[in-house]
């Protein structure tokens, strides 16, 4: 890869989202989101990115959740992409926004019904019983909303507007390539990094 033919990190990431979804087997954009606490406690998860373009790098979640939690506190996170079938990673870092209401209601009924049932009845990252616990709250939203499942005001989008994007490629004898990318005054600046 030749450092000054990619000036847009954006475009680069959704060529190799492209190149990726043509040969993993499942989920090529599943990202790990590392959130942390304000007093800096980390931790990390899957999550699956929906859109990526100027307003960020979006997913959707449960705000109630660990890292819904974490995010309110500390809105700033980092995504990492990793595509084994092209041994490559690109790794993001910015603000976290929440997304329009609007889009997230548009996503939201974009589902289908089980999985919009899904998302107003799990109380993530919260104890459960059982799962015949999980499966009788299911059953029992479905008969009370048996036409249209109301976007549960829990459950939003949210935005990672990236500052900071590094791509990673695997190279022969461990000399990997890196291409660091960072946003100043709207500017993007890249430069290469030691593997
Ligand atoms: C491949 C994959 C994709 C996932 N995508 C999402 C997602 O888009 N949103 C979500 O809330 N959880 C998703 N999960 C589940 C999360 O990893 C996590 O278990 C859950 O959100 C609770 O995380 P928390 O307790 O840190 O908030 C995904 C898990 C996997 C393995």
């Amino acid at each position: 890869m030749n450092d000054l033919q990619h000036e847009d990190p954006l475009a680069l990431f959704h060529q190799w989202l492209k190149d990726a979804e043509s040969s993993e087997p499942n989920d090529p954009n599943a990202a790990a989101l590392a959130t942390a606490t304000p007093t800096g406690e980390p931790s990390v998860r899957m999550i699956l990115m929906k859109r990526a373009d100027e307003r960020g790098f979006c997913f959707f979640t449960n705000a109630e959740s660990r890292k819904g939690m974490d995010l309110e506190a500390n809105p700033r996170a980092a995504l990492c992409f990793h595509w084994k079938t092209r041994r490559r990673q690109v790794r993001v870092e910015g603000a976290v926004t929440v997304m329009e209401a609007a889009d997230v209601d548009a996503y939201f009924h974009s589902r289908s019904r089980k999985s919009q049932i899904g998302a107003a009845v799990s109380r993530q990252s919260r104890p459960l019983a059982s799962r015949e616990q999980l499966e009788a709250q299911v059953q029992e939203f479905a008969e009370q909303h048996p036409t249209d499942v109301p976007r549960p005001p829990f459950w939003l989008g949210y935005c990672l507007e990236a500052h900071r994007i590094e791509f990673w490629m695997d190279g022969p004898d461990r000399l990997h390539d890196r291409f660091l990318f960072t946003r100043s005054n709207g500017q993007w600046d890249q430069i290469r990094l030691y593997p």
